[in-house]
């Protein structure tokens, strides 16, 4: 089928919640993605930061094929060696950590806040959430519910009771909204889908100290920042501390759905058998693509890549932006960029697609860059060129 062809056939058939740009991916190869006409991309987005290893990684690809031929699906009323290596690999990671699979973001977060509610009612009738302005945990009622963001809730009020929202980068904020009902405080490491937020170095370190003081839970949300984005394995590790609970989902499968929600081994007991639980969680194939990223993140320096080229392209914007009058900042770490603009993202991303650079546009004024991990500087000079070209193009007064 041509783009045309899919785009009118998906057009008259879904349910429009995306506002989809015109094109339709048929294939990828690398930091390449090609379009059902032929057309060659070079992705700074990464399905939303999901193909971390870059699409068709062959670790990943052998990895499926193998599972899919011997077993694709079992459910969680009996054990699997992909599952049980998984969790093994996780919690390694984590340090001592019990695991809970799930499908996607959401449900790792909704996971996070079922364990953390059922500890608090253990742990002297705490119930209440603290989540931040401008945050993002997902679309279920519960982590809509967790999430800073007014246009993601119009229409689905009421939601889930029990959250308090406060701003972001502000520990005095979250001090003075503890109170007894408090059970944990959810947080990511950078805001990514509120513009790339990063908070000042010492802003996790403090919340953690919080915790201690209160007695209450740390959630940190790396769905987005995890699996070696920053350029550590995790965000929170930049900040030298431990949450009591973390959640993974997008780069975890290497582009095969999955959701983990990682808890200290001390805090497993709160969910007991019947007491959560997901029909496809742990499926065969999601974990076995899952430690084939392990493998390739540990094995084959993508973390450390992800550092170094990712330190290169914020150092190269921010050259870039001393030309630029319409670029505020340029934030972030390793591969999560965000160049903030004075003015609406969308012609900026509508130049990057006009010249086959695959990016993103959020919180209406910032450029999100989301490449994949194996980004080689070859390719992050090609994709800066086409950016600095379109935000010169895009700046007010020019044309
Ligand atoms: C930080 C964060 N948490 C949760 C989610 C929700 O993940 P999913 O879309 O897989 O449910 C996202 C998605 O963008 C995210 O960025």
């Amino acid at each position: 089928m041509t783009n045309a062809e899919i785009i009118e056939l998906a057009h008259s058939n879904l349910i429009n919640t995306y506002g989809c740009m015109p094109i339709a991916f048929a294939r990828g190869h690398g930091a390449y993605l090609y379009d059902a006409d032929g057309n060659r991309y070079l992705d700074f987005f990464s399905g939303l930061a999901v193909t971390s290893l870059g699409h068709g990684h062959p670790r990943v690809v052998r990895a499926i094929k193998e599972q899919a031929e011997k077993l694709t699906h079992a459910c969680n009323v009996f054990h699997t060696e992909p599952m049980a290596r998984l969790a093994a690999r996780i919690g390694r990671a984590f340090g001592d950590g019990r695991v809970f699979f799930a499908n996607s973001g959401a449900e790792a977060n909704e996971a996070a806040l079922k364990l953390a509610r059922r500890w608090g009612h253990g742990n002297g009738g705490r119930f209440e959430f603290i989540s931040t302005l401008g945050s993002f945990h997902g679309r279920t009622f519960g982590t809509l519910s967790a999430t800073g963001q007014e246009k993601y809730h119009l229409g689905f009020q009421p939601l889930v009771p029990g959250f308090k929202l406060v701003p972001y980068d502000d520990v005095r904020a979250v001090e003075s909204a503890i109170d007894d009902k408090t059970c944990a405080i959810m947080v990511e490491p950078i805001q990514g889908e509120g513009g790339v937020v990063t908070p000042r170095p010492d802003y996790l370190g403090r919340l953690r100290e919080l915790c201690d003081r209160a007695k209450i839970l740390l959630i940190v949300d790396e769905v987005q920042t995890g699996m070696g984005r920053t350029g550590r394995l995790f965000g929170y590790q930049h900040a030298g501390i431990k949450p009591d609970i973390i959640t993974l989902a997008k780069a975890l499968g290497g582009g095969v759905p999955i959701g983990a929600m990682v808890a200290k081994a001390e805090l497993a007991s709160a969910l007991a058998p019947g007491t959560h639980g997901s029909t496809f969680g742990g499926n065969p194939i999601a974990c076995a693509a899952a430690l084939a990223v392990f493998d390739a993140l540990e094995e084959d320096g993508v973390v450390a890549n992800a550092a170094e080229v990712g330190g290169y392209l914020i150092g190269r914007l921010r050259e870039i932006a001393k030309s630029c009058p319409n670029v505020r900042e340029v934030r972030g770490a390793g591969m999560i960029i965000g160049v903030v603009l004075n003015h609406e993202v969308k012609p900026v991303v509508e130049a990057c697609f006009s010249e086959r650079l695959v990016v993103n546009g959020t919180a209406d004024y910032v450029l999100r860059l989301l490449p994949p991990l194996v980004l080689t500087r070859a390719e992050a000079d090609a994709g800066l060129a086409i950016i600095e070209r379109a935000l010169h193009n895009a700046a007010p007064g020019s044309s």
